[in-house]
């Protein structure tokens, strides 16, 4: 498709701010694609920090990083993306990555949680460097995913550090699914 779906742009957007030798992290690493980008983008010499609470998104995230040679770039956690501040120090990331809702090709029964969600988002502005990019992908159209996208857009509408896009393809059947990107300013 011409137009891009915001999934998609998000990896276009993070080209720009990823260096090689960074420190990204990923908090719903899923089936593993973002993480996967993730990896490719720091280099050998970079890290990610891959998060996902289910024991089978870290296996499938596993095995997708083993596939295509990326393993050694990544540390993978099996916790709360709540929690992102005991394995990452304040200021040390680049690009934090949040891809709400459901592990897709599951049952949906496990879908992330406003509380929590938020929690982890208060996490990764601390753990954000200054310059870095927060990018959050959110679902309205998902039960129970309209209230967590109308949090999440308040809480990151009210960060006075940052500046904040949103992208959406207009036109769709159903609440369409949107990328926000909160870019932490710099002091220069
Ligand atoms: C849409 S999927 C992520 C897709 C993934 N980024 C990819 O590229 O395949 C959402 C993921 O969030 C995870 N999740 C839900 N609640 C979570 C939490 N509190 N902490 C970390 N991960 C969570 C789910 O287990 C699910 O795998």
């Amino acid at each position: 498709m011409f137009l891009m779906c915001p999934t998609d742009l998000l990896h276009v957007l993070l080209r720009q701010v990823i260096r090689k030798g960074d420190l990204v992290v990923d908090a719903t690493a899923g089936n593993g694609h973002d993480t996967a980008f993730l990896a490719e983008a720091v280099g050998d010499r970079g890290k990610v920090i891959a998060i996902d609470i289910q024991a089978e998104a870290i296996a499938a995230t596993r095995q997708r990083l083993l596939e295509c040679g990326l393993e050694s770039r990544v540390e993978l956690h099996r916790t709360s993306h709540a929690e992102m501040g005991k394995l990452a120090a304040g200021g040390s990331a680049t690009a934090i990555v949040f891809n709400l809702g459901y592990l897709p090709g599951t049952d949906r029964e496990l879908i992330t949680q406003a509380e929590t969600t938020l929690q982890a988002l208060a996490a990764s502005v601390v753990v954000l460097k200054k310059g870095g990019v927060l990018a959050v992908i959110c679902y309205p159209g998902h039960p129970g995913g309209d209230d967590e996208a109308a949090e999440v857009l308040e809480f990151l509408g009210g960060l006075g550090n940052f500046r904040l896009a949103k992208y959406e393809l207009l036109s769709t059947n159903r609440p369409a699914l949107f990328l926000l990107i909160a870019w932490k300013k710099s002091d220069k």
